[in-house]
């Protein structure tokens, strides 16, 4: 396995992460027994950097992975952890309190007790709170390192300017962020501050939600309760016009005899060395075929190519609804 030191932790881990999201339910429905044996081939497999929230499957995933890591397998992995978002009963994203130091050390006291672990590798805050200024926020977070309850910390969605303010109260060790061919903004500047900062950037989604390899069908191949039905991109006109960009990706695929996940994956490791995909999945076909991105070199006209069918922008509808557009580079 590839590694790369992630980001201020001084420490090597692999290129390519577990994102755990669908494990608890995010996309249809997950059996338990798949997703544990998937998190125990990604440990065989030489995967040490583990994505998972507060959150998700509201604390299922925590002890998912919890009972996956019993008996000697903990110290195999860096967790990293995020708040989650505070939601209403429709499941809008709610802004406010969501980084309040109280509702910060709350979390990562239960998630601890889900995991069923004394430390966090990483605790991130999924959202920056518009109501508490990051000072604050960060301020708490790192009230919880010095008690010993996660080792670093992190942010998901901030924009660059709140990176630079935050590491002025403590060093960060990552930027999570939504990287793919559909969605480029970390190009606009959050690359470059990580550069500077000297954090990793974890580049979440990098399969746009399974869209860009190619498997996805329409809404109505979707299960009920899948959080993709609240996405604009997957909404009928939508999918059909970024379904035309996709055969741009299997085009590339080809050439490499290789599957468009595949290439999506190489795709985001080839953007930067302190990039780290984190590609979700729960089953283990899924996991192994992701890894070998790692085997592909992309060529110059490869990433032409694609840099021509996703120019920055060009994807069809936003990456959330409304509610969760507000929330993200804050
Ligand atoms: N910070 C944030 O706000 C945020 C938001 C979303 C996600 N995340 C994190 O980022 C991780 C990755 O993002 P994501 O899971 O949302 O999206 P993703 O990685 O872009 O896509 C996941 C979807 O792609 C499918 N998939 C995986 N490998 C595949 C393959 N080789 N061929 C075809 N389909 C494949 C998965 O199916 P199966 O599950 O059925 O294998 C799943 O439905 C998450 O797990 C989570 O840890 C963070």
């Amino acid at each position: 396995m590839e590694t790369a030191i992630f980001g201020n932790t001084g420490e090597k881990l692999s290129r390519i992460g577990l994102g755990c999201f669908s494990m608890s339910g995010a996309y249809g429905s997950a059996d338990d027994t798949e997703s544990i044996a998937t998190i125990h081939r990604a440990i065989d497999l030489g995967v040490t950097l583990l994505d998972t929230s507060a959150s998700y499957g509201q604390g299922h995933n925590h002890r998912l992975i919890g009972q996956a890591l019993k008996g000697g397998k903990r110290d195999k992995v860096f967790i990293h952890s995020k708040t989650g978002t505070i939601r209403t009963n429709d499941g809008s994203s709610v802004a406010q309190g969501s980084g309040t130091p109280d509702r910060l050390r709350q979390i990562c006291e239960t998630s601890l007790k889900n995991l069923g672990i004394e430390t966090l590798d990483a605790f991130c805050l999924s959202r920056v709170d518009p109501t508490v200024p990051i000072e604050e926020s960060v301020g708490a977070m790192v009230r919880l390192v010095e008690d010993g309850k996660t080792r670093f910390i992190g942010l998901s969605e901030a924009a660059p300017g709140t990176l630079r303010r935050a590491m002025k109260i403590h060093a960060l060790v990552s930027l999570q962020y939504e990287y793919s061919l559909w969605t480029r903004d970390v190009e606009g500047g959050h690359l470059d501050a990580c550069d500077e900062l000297g954090l990793g950037l974890m580049a979440y989604a990098p399969l746009g939600y399974g869209f860009l390899a190619g498997t996805v069908g329409g809404r109505d191949a979707l299960e009920q309760g899948d959080t993709r039905h609240k996405f604009p991109r997957f909404s009928d006109d939508n999918a059909a016009a970024n379904r035309e960009r996709v055969a741009a990706i299997r085009k590339v695929a080809d050439t490499h005899d290789a599957t468009p996940a595949q290439i999506c994956i190489a795709w985001v490791l080839a953007q930067g060395g302190n990039v780290f995909p984190i590609p979700g999945c729960k089953r283990r076909t899924h996991l192994e075929e992701n890894l070998k991105a790692l085997e592909i070199a992309l060529t110059a006209e490869d990433l032409t190519a694609l840099d021509a069918a996703f120019p920055p922008g060009a994807a069809a509808g936003d990456r959330y609804p409304p509610d969760g557009m507000v929330r993200v580079n804050l």
